[in-house]
C-alpha cells in the first residue's frame, strides 16, 4: 500500500498537490504536514500534523510510525524571501533535503519527490528555450540551494539507489492559494486584484518575460513523473519544465476582457534583477520524450478559469 508523507503541505503548491495525491492514494494515506499549526484546516480530507522539516528525529518518527513508502518534500523558502534572509534559506533548503534524502535511504522510501526551480539558471545561462544541460550561474541563494540540491538528489539515487525524482518547475499560477516569496508572485497577485476591482502596481517591468504554469498543469506533470516507470528517468538531477511564458503586460491584457477598467502601473524592484538572471522560456524536451509530458493550458485558457473561480474561492464579492 502507498503511504505518502507531503511536507510543506500547507503552501501554494502543496495544497494542491496534497489534494491530488490524495485523490489518487486515497485520503486516509496521505499525512499532509507543514510547520505551521494553522495549515491544519486546509486538510480535513486527510490526516495533518506540524512538522518542521529541520527537525530530523520528528521526521523520522512520522516515517515510521505512518509506514511511510513516498515523501514530497516541498518547504522551501522562495528566492524573494531567500535574497532578505539568505543564511536561513541556506539552511532549510538544504538542511530539509538531507534530512529528507538521508530517511529516504534508511528507511528504503520507494520514492521521492522534490521540486527544482528555473532558478538553477543565472545571468549566462541560455534565455530563449533554455535547454536541459545549459550553462548554469545562479545568483540567488535558493538557485544556488535549488542547483546543490538536484546535484544531491542524483548523488544519493547513484550512490545508494534512493528513487529522487525532480523538475525545474516555472512560476506556479492558481487561484486556490496565495504564493509567497517568490519572483514569479506579481502573476497570482494581479488576479487578485483585478476580480477586486483595485489598481494592481506590479513589481517587474512591463516586458519582463518569464516561464509560467497554471497550476493543474504543474501538478499534472508531477504526477506523471512520479508514475513513470524507473528505467524511462534518464535525469535525476531534474528535468526542464515549460507550460507558458508572458510578461506582465501581456497577463494585464489577458485579464481586461473581463476587467475593461483595470489598471496596472510598474514599480519594479529589487525582483527584477532576480527576473532578468532567469530564463524567457524553457526547452523541455528531455520531459517530453522520457514521460510524454504535455501541458494544457496557455495564457487565455488559465486567466479564464482564474477570473471565473478567484471571487468565489476566496469570498471575493462577486464582478458585477
Ligand atoms: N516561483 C519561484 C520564485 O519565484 C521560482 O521557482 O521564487
Amino acid at each position: 500500500m502507498d503511504r505518502i508523507l507531503v511536507i510543506g503541505a500547507g503552501g501554494q503548491l502543496g495544497t494542491e498537490l496534497t489534494k491530488a495525491l490524495a485523490h489518487k492514494y486515497g485520503n486516509d494515506n496521505i499525512i499532509a504536514t507543514d510547520f505551521q499549526d494553522a495549515m491544519k484546516e486546509k486538510f480535513e480530507y486527510c490526516s495533518f500534523q506540524t512538522l518542521n522539516v529541520m527537525d530530523k528525529p520528528a521526521l523520522e518518527k512520522i516515517v515510521e510510525k505512518e509506514k511511510v513508502t513516498q515523501i514530497y518534500h516541498l518547504a522551501a523558502i522562495l528566492s524573494a524571501s531567500g535574497e532578505q534572509h539568505p543564511l536561513q534559506a541556506w539552511d532549510l533548503n538544504m538542511g530539509g533535503l538531507l534530512n529528507v534524502l538521508e530517511i529516504a535511504r534508511d528507511h528504503k522510501i520507494e520514492k521521492v519527490f522534490w521540486p527544482s526551480s528555473i532558478a538553477v539558471f543565472g545571468p549566462h545561462s541560455d534565455k530563449q528555450h533554455t535547454p536541459q544541460q545549459s550553462f548554469k550561474d545562479p545568483n540567488t541563494v535558493y538557485g544556488i540551494s535549488k542547483l546543490a540540491g538536484e546535484h544531491w538528489c542524483e548523488y544519493y539515487f547513484n550512490k545508494y539507489g534512493v528513487d529522487v525524482r525532480s523538475v525545474r518547475y516555472p512560476g506556479l499560477i492558481g487561484y486556490k492559494s496565495l504564493a509567497g516569496g517568490g519572483t514569479t508572485d506579481y502573476a497570482v497577485d494581479i488576479y487578485h486584484k483585478a476580480v477586486t476591482e483595485e489598481k494592481f502596481v506590479c513589481f517587474l517591468s512591463a516586458h519582463t518575460y518569464l516561464p509560467m504554469m497554471y497550476m493543474e498543469d504543474a501538478v499534472n506533470a508531477t504526477l506523471q513523473l512520479m508514475d513513470a516507470p524507473k528505467e524511462n528517468i534518464r535525469i535525476r538531477t531534474s528535468y526542464n519544465l515549460a507550460g507558458i511564458s508572458f510578461s506582465p503586460i501581456e497577463i494585464y491584457q489577458s485579464i481586461l476582457p473581463y476587467y475593461p477598467q483595470f489598471e496596472i502601473a510598474y514599480q519594479p524592484d529589487f525582483r527584477q534583477q532576480i527576473a532578468d538572471s532567469w530564463p524567457n522560456s524553457i526547452d523541455d524536451s528531455m520531459a517530453i520524450t522520457d514521460w510524454n509530458w504535455k501541458p494544457a493550458f496557455d495564457l487565455n485558457a488559465m486567466t479564464a478559469i482564474i477570473v471565473k473561480n478567484l471571487p468565489q474561492y476566496f469570498n471575493y464579492k462577486a464582478h458585477k
